[in-house]
């Protein structure tokens, strides 16, 4: 196997551009990919400040690296969910990265500051653990960078996560969702500018970028999401591109180019008031963050003694503060 561009030995083979990358070409490959994202898409020019949401994992730490290779000002913000060993992990490879490139990273500690984790704030709040973290994480991405004058918050989400996004948008026919899908969100209303720039390079390209970097990431997926829809969907979208190599790229860029202006909205409402309590734009008088806090540490209710029967009577409850403030609706 050489490579396809310099006959060197290469180390890796890229089947729906029909090549081989020795590891310099392919180093390279990952940095003009992601900079043709950003120019294609205009996600940022040089003199902004940008925000990068690392979760130490592949995605997020390569797209880290490639920004600051490609000479942009990006720091690094991540945000500690609780989710037992897996978050402190997580938390761990995003601050030896840091050190090591000696770059800023910024932290936010979900249990200190907020006083819930995902795993206990979710069940609390009723709601599943992906969706009580995604409200979490973006109310706090938006946060990080208001507060600290950046431009844009960018996510490593890659084009295998948009694809799998995209194909259960189409399966349910989410046309509102469609029409948001975009590898970059303008700025708004006191939102942060939002931008996607691995969507033209895959989960196993951003594995071998941090393995021919030196960068270690963490491996492990994240606990509360197995199983999930979202990876049903990208195994779904992986047994198609084995057979056809290209078509998960296709899939999604001709979406882009092709369908996804006929789902836009014409104007969302950039007349947003503010939440009472923490001042983000909000469309209520308290935002989803917000009630998510309030409802995620309001105390549970604890079974004493031995559950009756399903119908029984007198199943005993009580709330370590004697209210019944946990029943959510
Ligand atoms: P996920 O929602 O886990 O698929 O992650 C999507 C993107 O969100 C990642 O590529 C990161 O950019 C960002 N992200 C996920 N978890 C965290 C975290 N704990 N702290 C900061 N950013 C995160
Ligand atoms: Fe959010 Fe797993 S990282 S639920
Ligand atoms: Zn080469
Ligand atoms: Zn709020």
């Amino acid at each position: 196997m050489k490579c396809t561009v310099c006959r060197e030995p290469a180390v890796i083979d890229i089947r729906r551009h029909n090549a081989y990358f020795c590891p310099d070409h392919f180093l390279r490959l990952c940095r003009d990919q992601t900079a043709k994202a950003i120019k294609d898409h205009q996600m940022f020019g040089p003199d902004d400040r940008v925000l990068v949401a690392v979760s130490g994992g592949k995605d997020s730490l390569a797209v880290w690296d490639i920004l600051l290779e490609l000479g942009y000002r990006a720091d690094g913000f991540v945000i500690g969910l609780g989710i037992g060993d897996y978050s402190a992990a997580s938390t761990q490879h995003a601050r030896d990265y840091a050190t090591g490139r000696g770059a800023t990273l910024l932290e936010v500690n979900l249990p200190d500051e907020y006083g819930y984790d995902i795993p206990s704030g979710s069940k609390a709040a009723r709601r599943t653990p992906c969706s009580a973290c995604g409200l979490t994480k973006r109310h706090l991405f938006d946060k990080a960078a208001v507060d600290g004058g950046y431009d844009v918050v960018v996510t490593g989400h890659n084009l295998d996560d948009e694809a799998a996004v995209l194909f259960g948008n189409v399966l349910h026919w989410h046309t509102e969702y469609l029409g948001r899908q975009s590898p970059v969100l303008p700025a708004r209303a006191g939102f942060p500018r939002k931008a996607k720039p691995l969507i033209r390079l895959g989960e196993r390209e951003m594995a071998a970028y941090c393995v021919l970097k030196g960068i270690d990431y963490i491996v492990e997926e994240c606990p509360m999401a197995a199983g999930n829809r979202h990876l049903q969907y990208k195994e779904s979208l992986n047994s198609v591109e084995a057979r056809s190599p290209g078509a998960k790229f296709d899939f999604y860029h001709r979406f882009l180019t092709a369908a996804a202006p006929a789902f836009r909205i014409a104007d969302e409402d950039d007349t947003l008031s503010r939440c009472e309590r923490c001042g983000a734009p909000c469309s209520a008088e308290v935002c989803a963050f917000c009630r998510l806090v309030e409802r995620a540490t309001t105390p549970q209710p604890v079974h004493l003694g031995p559950r009756r029967r399903r119908g029984a009577a007198n199943t005993a409850t009580t709330t370590d503060r004697s209210t019944a403030e946990g029943h959510a609706p």
